[in-house]
């Protein structure tokens, strides 16, 4: 009654002064009131007993006797019907309050059935599919008793140096808020306490893929107005979907750590977006503060529980030293019983205070986990996923019946098909192109070879073998291997190299500075090309490539990322035709890494320059063109399309109403296929430099042969706006340029006005 009496109170009080706060969950309420201080500081923590992969060089210490006295609030790493009960069990029945255990884990891109890593789902550029991958894993996930995901990462990146451009959806934070949105909503659907759905993490908030250098967990200095436009969007789309919590980054943000921001995670995030969910570090980042010089573990936790953070991830730098900074009056009480609150408020809207064992249903891993359907979806997937780089001379698609050579450090291999950060998949389960190919052309006849390893830099493997053997180096001498490959091919009638970056060279602390093709492949490539044979290259990596000097070879290149659990068979049915590449990239790839960032969406200089040819005092280079190599958006199929009849229907726009850009697309060659209708503007005049094009729409379209259909993009003031100066929202009048294509790369169609 008491309590009931108190939130009633508080509600009220909050009705008065105009507040506008999250209504009180009265079972929280009633928890709080019977917390102490201690318990209160239980729940900001968050614990793993390791046994999994852990990226940090620490793994917490007798976890079991920390929960049943109260102290941690959540685990990661731990799995299973059975355990997971097993912790619960440890929480609800030897704590003093028996409040229950959130269970998070890493579910990237799939749980058991891996999907393609999120860069390459990305470039599918079908938010239905990538929302259904999503769904997939929180029910896999949560069969297994997860309740809590780190993901979505939507770090927007426009640096291939840095590894875990892997992990999210490349350069643009237009597409990205769509996939973040799809992500949190397949992750959580409407309903977080019904038994398929989980809790999704949006982060790394913020800014973490804009290191210097491209150099993981390297500093990151940036302006309000790119932050703003360029970067934020994603996060923000997240929370304006609801996701449950916000995970902080490594990086600082103007000089002071996200993990102890307060600008970052009160002022933007808490009181300009309206997020009422709860805030995780991520692991150790709290600790790391005394790193980059923020004080010792004291002042660190300190600061950022009073930033806005909640939950501490490993460090334990809130669970030994909040108390005593409550009592030497450096946080209040208050503060910590805030952050507790949100994390009761998680638990309660997960319904785990209802049913802690909810989780813990040992029928469902068997009916729910790595099934028929789930395999197909992470198959179809995958083959959405491959961007067709450029095709010579129709290599592709191969005969079913002919005589191939299929050559390649990853044409027969496991290790690295799930790609980087699945640590709950089985790289046992996958299938290798080899076995794929069979599959699907068991006709055709397949001889197999090597060829070359991934690197013959034995040092380098080492660094990437971390997580197991991902590079192995042949015992066989590498022209032994090279010599075999070359034989292989010249009795063959078609050369397959499967080729590229193993799945750990790229990821968490996985930064290149070169981003070639390692030059033992490279090799492999060229004298495979000598050959005169007709070659296609499967290309295998976690980041976009400087891949060059292959794409000035008379080859064709599949970039097939890394696939997932079904690699072998996705690769099967694209290369024989079964399925027509559709993809596009969301991140442009480089001429050379001298040139990063080089990405579509650069703001307009002084001296821009017209041409691809060099002119002084333009901005330009003098050995390479200003472009990239390949542009956001770019991707072929084994079709053509045309676009026609493109036009804006009226040359004004009023704020209220909308204006129809549409075209008509046909399918001009001989098979069915799928297109990405991509719509660009250019805002020619405003007060903040404008970017040269920006993505504001795009739709996935398939056709038949000789088929058209009419795409419409309803253009309204809200696709217009932009943070200005004062980091308002807003669209400033004037002329507005469009463009419409199946790639950044397409021409100016036409121009409307946006009148006051
Ligand atoms: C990564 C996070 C991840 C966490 C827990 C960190 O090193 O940056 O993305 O969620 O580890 O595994």
């Amino acid at each position: 009654m008491k309590n009931f009496n108190l939130s009633v109170v508080f509600l009220l009080f909050l009705g008065l002064s105009g507040l506008h706060a999250q209504e009180r969950i009265p079972q929280v309420e009633a928890l709080l009131e019977k917390m102490t201080l201690e318990e209160k500081i239980g729940q900001l923590n968050l614990l793993t007993p390791g046994g999994g992969i852990a990226t940090g060089s620490v793994v917490s210490e007798d976890v079991e006797a920390k929960i049943k006295a109260g102290n941690v609030g959540g685990v990661f790493g731990v799995s299973s019907p059975e355990r997971v009960r097993q912790a619960q069990e440890l929480a609800v029945k030897n704590s003093r309050l028996g409040i229950p255990l959130l269970i998070g884990s890493d579910v990237i891109h799939g749980y058991k059935t891996t999907f393609p890593i999120p860069l390459g789902l990305s470039s599918s550029w079908d938010m239905e599919l990538i929302k259904e991958t999503a769904k997939v894993a929180a029910k896999e996930a949560t069969a297994d008793g997860i309740n809590w995901n780190f993901s979505p990462m939507v770090d927007i990146s426009r640096d291939p140096r840095w590894g875990r451009v892997a992990e999210g959806a490349g350069e643009d934070a237009y597409l990205g808020s769509q996939i973040a949105r799809a992500m949190v909503q397949g992750y959580q659907q409407d309903d977080l306490t019904e038994p398929h759905t989980m809790m999704a993490t949006v982060k790394h908030l913020a800014l973490y893929g804009a290191p210097e250098g491209g150099r993981d967990y390297n500093r990151v200095d940036m302006s309000r107005t790119k932050m703003f436009n360029e970067y934020l969007p994603p996060y923000k789309a997240a929370v304006d979907a609801g996701v449950g919590s916000v995970m902080t980054s490594f990086n600082d943000i103007d000089g002071v750590p996200a993990t102890g921001n307060k600008w970052l995670l009160t002022d933007l995030l808490r009181e300009r977006w309206g997020f009422d969910g709860f805030v995780v570090s991520d692991y150790t980042s709290v600790n790391e503060m005394i790193a980059h010089g923020m004080g010792d573990l004291q002042d660190v936790s300190a600061m950022a529980l009073k930033a806005g953070l909640d939950m501490d991830m490993v460090g334990e730098g809130f669970l030994t030293t909040l108390k005593k900074s409550v009592e030497e009056g450096r946080v209040s009480e208050e503060e910590i019983t805030t952050a507790a609150r949100r994390i009761l408020e998680a638990k309660h809207k997960l319904g785990l205070l209802d049913d802690p064992y909810k989780y813990s249903d040992a029928s469902r891993p068997e009916k729910d986990i790595l099934t028929k359907e789930n395999r197909q979806l992470a198959r179809r997937a995958a083959t959405q996923s491959f961007v067709l780089l450029k095709d010579h001379n129709d290599i592709l698609p191969v005969s079913k019946r002919a005589k191939i050579a299929l050559i390649g450090p990853l044409a027969n291999n496991q290790s690295n098909m799930l790609g980087t950060w699945a640590p709950t998949g089985d790289f046992n389960l996958s299938v290798p192109v080899l076995e794929g190919f069979k599959n699907v052309a068991p006709n055709a006849q397949i001889t197999y070879a090597k060829g070359a390893n991934i690197t013959n830099d034995s040092v380098f493997a080492k660094k990437v073998n971390v997580f197991g053997p991902k590079v192995e180096i042949s015992d066989r001498s590498p022209e032994e291997l090279l010599q075999e490959a070359l034989k292989v091919a010249k009795a063959s009638d078609v050369v397959i190299a499967v080729v590229g970056e193993a799945s750990e060279m790229s990821g968490e602390a996985a930064s290149r500075t070169n981003i070639q093709i390692p030059e033992s492949q490279k090799r492999l490539i060229r004298e495979l090309v000598a050959t005169g044979k007709p070659v296609a290259l499967v290309l295998m990596s976690g980041r976009p490539l400087d891949i060059s000097e292959e794409m000035g070879m008379p080859v064709s290149i599949l970039q097939a990322w890394h696939p997932g659990v079904e690699a072998g068979n996705a690769i099967a049915d694209v290369v024989f035709g079964d399925v027509n590449p559709s993809g596009k990239l969301t991140m442009s790839w480089p001429r050379n890494v001298g040139q990063i960032p080089v990405y579509y969406g650069s703001r307009i200089t002084g001296r821009p320059a017209p041409t691809e040819e060099f002119q002084k005092f333009k901005t330009n280079y003098l050995d390479v063109p200003n472009s990239p190599l390949l542009p956001f958006g770019h991707g072929l199929s084994y079709t053509t399309f045309q676009y026609s009849k493109i036009k804006a229907h009226g040359e004004t726009l009023r704020p209220g109403d909308s204006l129809m850009i549409s075209t008509t697309v046909t399918n001009t060659g001989d098979r069915a296929g799928q297109e990405v209708v991509q719509l660009y503007i250019h805002d020619k005049v405003r007060s903040l430099t404008p970017p040269k094009k920006q993505l504001i729409a795009f739709e996935k379209i398939a056709l038949q042969p000789g088929e058209s259909k009419t795409v419409e993009f309803p253009v309204t003031v809200e696709d217009l706006k932009f943070y200005n100066g004062q980091l308002e929202y807003v669209a400033e009048p004037g002329e507005f340029e469009f463009f419409v294509g199946g790639t950044s790369d397409c021409e100016m169609q036409g121009s409307f006005t946006l009148v006051e």
